[in-house]
Parts: structure tokens; C-alpha cells; sequence
């Protein structure tokens, strides 16, 4: 996600006081909320999370062998006084070590989107975990989930990667072996996962490396090139020169709030792409949320390329890239050009028998028609109450909705680019939405408040999520002034 990048703090492995990634902010017109109410509030709900999470406490305080006391830094990240610990997670739900449920909207960030261990992966898994995990080479079924690929997203050649960074990697090599071009290009506040290539962003209209990264060691911007999402003119100049050899989007960014397209980008550009012999890679890692053939499909886009990570194995380590028949061709020509020698593609576990289970039992029995019928309808009930509840607070906020996927902005108007999308954000606010609500049972993805829902999210769930929301604007509105 953007954000870890963007705000990223340090801090010991255990501290007391709530997290903020990022600017806390006065008052606008939009956000009537002071930062002494907001800060007042986190600390009590700080203190209650504290108090309410003993097991989850002691464990944190033992992971001292964990580098930053977790084993992945990320987890240090939540708005919290510490990380909670997971007994279970199933469904919709997760279970903390301190047995308290939780509703969960944030679902492993969209890798359970289809719902934690659902019955039909739990199946499969269990009956492959017994005929074993990975042989580096193909399994029965992975002939048929090649042609279930295909079949779903409408491409004609895929790969299996391990992770989407991984397969956003891979592709953007073959990318650039395929048209014999150097450079790529990203929109403005995107995120494609540990890419050094699509680590950049627009700062004051100029392209610059995404700040905090360690260890890099080269200059991504000689490479990139970063415009703004939505922005048509820029992209044209951009593309002008004929020297790029991708772009590399997702149809609608989800990592920086969210940004949806305007409505003839897309056409544009695919126009624009074709114009001058650049690829497009279409990113759909969080957008399988728009529908069971991702938005491509549900919105008729043409891609040369895509990657899907993520939820498509239902949270097993897994990606997968699909291309078109004609730039599989031009893969097959790059390749044979490059020589005896590696490819420097691939890695040991991709493609493993495990994988090709999970892969097989979602596409055949969790990228259901009905399952999406489900997640929309959840969405669109939470839509119209969180309206409800944004009107009697008289607040101007956006929800921003991709099929199962949405995400509450601090702004009067759906963002068209990611610095407008920046302007609502308020890091104490969403810190403090985040502690009170996982306080009383919900959690939402921490670093903005994106929910989603799962074929198995019930109206209930739903129901708490809207009245915790409530229930944090009310208190923070009779905070003193
Ligand atoms: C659009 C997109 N692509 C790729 C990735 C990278 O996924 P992973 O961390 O599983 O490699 C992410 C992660 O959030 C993402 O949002």
C-alpha cells in the first residue's frame, strides 16, 4: 500500500501512544474536527485497547527476536498501541488472541476478499496439503487453470508469479524485452507493490522518487515516468516521444484513498498506448473487486497485459500475469534474441502444486456471479447508511465505490487525481476511526478506511461498522471546543 511508503514512522517495538501516519490537520470546512478532540479521544481509546487486549500485549512484548517487533514491519503500522494478535480468522470475521470477535472490512488488504479460509480453498488446500506443496513442476489441474485464466479475463497466455509485486516485475521486464524500450510509465500515486520501477511520484508537478525508501540504489526517475491519474494532455506528452515501453495502471487507483477514471480516460488511454507502440499492463490486484472479470471486463477495457494478485489465490502466496497472443509472440522473440543464459524471471515457488489448488477452487467455485451479487449488495446498503449517518453529522465526505470496494475521503467530491485525493487526508481522524471502531469489534484497513465486503459479510456486520462510525463522529461533535 502507498501509505506504508508514504508515512511510514519508527518507533520502538512497543509504544503506548496511537500511531499517525502522517499530518495531523486544523479544522477545514470539510473536517470540523480540532486535533485536541481528536487526540483526547485516540488516547482513551488507546488506554482501552490497552486494557482490553492483555494476550495481544504479551505477545508483542515477546517478539523482541522479530526486527521491529514484527515479521513484517508493516504489522507496526496499524494505528495501534500494538499489533493484535490473530487465534482466527474465518469468513468475515476474525478472532483475537484475548477471544474478542471482529467484524473485518479489511480482509488481509482484499487477499481474503472472497472471505477467510471459505469452504471450497479450505477443501482443496487440505487435499493438496497431504499430496504435497511444491515439485517445480505442473500438477494435474494446472492445464485446465491456464484455460480457466483465459476463460475468466479474457487473455490468451499466463504465468504464475508468488506475489503481485513479483508478477508487476516480471511483466514490466517482458515489457521492456518485447519493444526494446527503456522507459515506463506510472500514474501519480500508485502503488504496484516493492517495484523500484513504479516507486515515484509527482511532487509540485516534478517526478521524484517516493521518499523514506532504503537502500535504493538507483534513479528510478531516469526511467519513470509519472503523470497524473486522469490527466490526458500530460499522458499525450508523456507517450509523445515513442520511447515508452508500458504503462503500468490500475483501472482505478486504490492505494492513495481511492480515484476513480473519468469516464472516457480509459478509451483515451488505450488510444494514446496504441498511438505509439506502448503497452498497457493493467494492474488489477484490487480491482477484481469491480467484478468477476475484474474491471477490465466489466468495463470492456482492451489491456495488452494484467496481473492479478492477491485475492485470485485467496490469500495463498500467489499471482498471475496474462498477456495477449501477440505480445506472447513478442515475449518468444525477446526471448530467443537474449541468448542462452537466464531470464531473470521466475522464482522457486511459483506455480507450485498448492497454488494451482487455490487457483483452481477460485476460479471454479469463489469468482462467482453469486458471490459478487452478494459483495455489491453489502456495499450498497453500506453506501446509503453511512449517507445517513454523514447527513445528520452535516458532513460533505465522499464514498468513493468500486463494486465491493469503497472508501470514505474527507473531501466534498470524488478526487480526479491523486494530490486531490491527498488533500482530505487527515491522519489523526482516520487513525482515531480506526482504533475506536476495532474497539468496539470492526476492523477496517488501516491507513485509510476502505471497506470491503465479502460473499460472507452479514447486513449486521455492516450495521456496526456504520453505528461505530456514528457513534466516533457523535462523541468527537460534544468534544469541547
Ligand atoms: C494494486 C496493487 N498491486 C500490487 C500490489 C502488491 O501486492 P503484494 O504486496 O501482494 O506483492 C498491491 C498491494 O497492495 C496493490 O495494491
Amino acid at each position: 500500500m502507498w501509505f506504508f511508503c508514504a508515512f511510514t514512522r519508527i518507533r520502538p517495538p512497543q509504544a503506548a501512544a496511537p500511531v499517525y501516519h502522517g499530518r495531523m490537520r486544523e479544522p477545514t470546512k470539510h473536517q470540523p474536527y480540532p486535533i485536541a478532540a481528536i487526540k483526547a479521544l485516540s488516547e482513551r481509546e488507546a488506554a482501552l485497547y490497552t486494557q482490553q487486549h492483555p494476550r495481544s500485549a504479551a505477545l508483542a512484548a515477546r517478539s523482541t527476536h522479530w526486527f521491529t517487533g514484527a515479521p513484517l514491519h508493516w504489522m507496526q503500522d496499524w494505528p495501534l498501541p500494538f499489533p493484535l494478535a490473530i487465534a482466527k480468522a474465518q469468513g468475515a470475521r476474525l478472532t483475537d488472541v484475548d477471544g474478542r470477535p471482529y467484524a473485518d472490512f479489511c480482509l488481509g488488504d482484499t487477499a481474503a476478499m472472497f472471505g477467510h479460509s471459505p469452504a471450497a480453498l479450505t477443501e482443496a488446500l487440505s487435499l493438496q496439503v497431504a499430496q504435497g506443496l511444491s515439485a517445480m513442476l505442473p500438477a494435474a489441474a494446472t492445464a485446465e487453470v491456464g484455460e480457466l485464466l483465459a476463460r475468466q479475463f479474457g487473455l490468451a497466455q499466463w504465468q504464475i508469479a508468488t506475489t503481485a509485486s513479483d508478477a508487476n516485475r516480471f511483466l514490466l521486464r517482458w515489457a521492456r524485452a518485447a519493444t526494446g524500450r527503456e522507459i515506463v510509465l506510472v500514474f501519480d500515486g500508485c502503488y504496484h507493490g516493492a517495484v523500484d520501477d513504479t516507486q515515484v511520484e509527482l511532487a509540485n508537478g516534478h517526478p521524484q522518487a517516493i521518499p523514506g525508501q532504503v537502500g535504493r540504489v538507483t534513479d528510478v526517475t531516469r526511467t519513470t515516468r509519472v503523470v497524473a491519474f486522469n490527466d490526458v494532455e500530460a499522458l499525450r506528452a508523456a507517450l509523445a516521444p515513442g520511447d515508452v515501453a508500458a504503462v503500468l495502471c490500475e483501472p482505478a487507483l486504490t492505494n492513495c484513498g481511492m480515484v476513480l477514471p473519468d469516464p472516457d480516460f480509459h478509451a483515451a488511454l488505450r488510444e494514446l498506448t496504441h498511438q505509439v507502440g506502448t503497452l498497457l499492463l493493467i494492474d488489477e490486484t484490487h480491482t477484481l473487486s469491480a467484478g468477476p472479470q475484474g474491471y477490465t471486463g466489466a468495463f470492456g477495457l482492451k489491456p495488452d497485459a494484467m496481473v492479478i494478485g492477491k485475492a485470485i489465490a485467496g490469500g495463498v502466496p500467489c499471482a498471475v500475469y496474462g498477456v495477449t497472443e501477440a505480445l506472447a509472440g513478442r515475449m518468444y522473440q525477446a526471448w530467443q534474441a537474449a541468448g542462452p543464459g537466464r531470464t531473470g524471471i521466475g522464482t522457486t515457488l511459483s506455480g507450485s502444486l498448492l497454488q494451482i489448488a487455490a487457483l483452481h477452487a477460485t476460479l471454479t467455485a469463489l469468482i462467482t456471479e453469486a458471490h459478487y451479487a452478494r459483495m455489491f449488495d453489502r456495499t450498497a446498503h453500506y453506501a446509503g447508511r453511512v449517507r445517513e449517518v454523514l447527513d445528520r453529522h452535516a458532513l460533505d465526505w465522499t464514498l468513493s465505490v468500486l463494486g465491493a470496494r469503497s472508501e470514505l475521503q474527507y473531501i466534498d467530491r470524488a478526487p480526479r487525481t491523486a494530490q486531490e485525493a491527498a488533500s482530505g487526508f487527515d491522519a489523526g481522524l482516520e487513525a482515531l476511526i480506526q482504533l475506536y471502531l476495532l474497539n468496539r469489534g470492526v476492523v477496517l484497513t488501516p491507513f485509510h478506511n476502505m471497506a470491503l465486503m465479502s460473499p460472507a459479510t452479514s447486513l449486521d456486520d455492516v450495521e456496526a461498522l456504520v453505528d461505530g462510525l456514528d457513534a466516533c463522529l457523535t462523541e468527537l461533535s460534544e468534544a469541547p471546543r
